[in-house]
């Protein structure tokens, strides 16, 4: 096999999806994450208008705080359960570095939103691709606040731009296996 194909097949199989809970606490060097951002900003992008734009956290207690905080604002006393509460605030405390991955929504017109969200999330997963090759944990995950418009507000995004997702990553002692539910036949058609 060529050895090129061989590398980023194995990258792209051995990229699971591992929760900020079963990572081990290691930190990741600052560079590295530097490193994954200079691979992000290689996603194709239509009509270069590099929608990608992340706010990062060395220090995932600072974000997970904020997160759990903005919970409590925007959740009314009924609605609001200690346990999320706390779930957002610890969600961090295995990791090494929040990212919040937003796109940027650019000025050409002819360029729909959809495009831009889509080279964004290429953007994301090339840090996760990145991640994977230098042994590190990831996910990628869109719950608590992160899709809210609290979190839009906080980050002073425009209405016209997304929050695309938050990436936790760090080091794991064990890497799960993949699952695929819907066979790949499924998904394909040759005409
Ligand atoms: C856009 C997006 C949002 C996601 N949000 C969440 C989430 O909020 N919670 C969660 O547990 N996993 C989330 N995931 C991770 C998926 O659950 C995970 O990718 C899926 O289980 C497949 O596993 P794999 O990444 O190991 O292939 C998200 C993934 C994507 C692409």
């Amino acid at each position: 096999m060529n050895t090129n194909f061989f590398t980023i097949s194995t990258i792209i199989k051995n990229r699971r999806t591992i929760k900020p809970f079963m990572m081990n606490g290691k930190k990741i060097a600052d560079e590295q994450i530097n490193e994954l951002f200079a691979l992000a900003d290689w996603a194709p992008t239509h009509g270069l208008t590099e929608p990608w734009r992340f706010v990062v956290y060395a220090d995932p207690s600072a974000f997970c705080n904020e997160h759990a905080e903005m919970y409590k604002r925007d959740t009314d006393a009924e609605s609001f359960a200690q346990g999320v509460y706390d779930n957002l605030a610890h969600q961090g405390d295995k990791a090494s570095h929040v990212i919040i991955a937003v796109m940027r929504r650019g000025d050409l017109p002819k360029i729909q939103a959809f495009e831009e969200l889509a080279a964004t999330a290429c953007a994301v997963n090339n840090i996760l691709l990145g991640a994977t090759a230098l042994n590190m944990a990831s996910y990628w995950g869109t719950g608590g606040m992160i899709l809210k418009p609290a979190m839009k507000a906080f980050l002073q995004l425009r209405d016209e731009d997304e929050v695309i997702g938050v990436l936790y990553l760090g080091y794991a002692d064990e890497h799960p296996q993949g699952i695929r539910r819907v066979p790949l036949t499924d998904k394909v058609k040759w005409m």
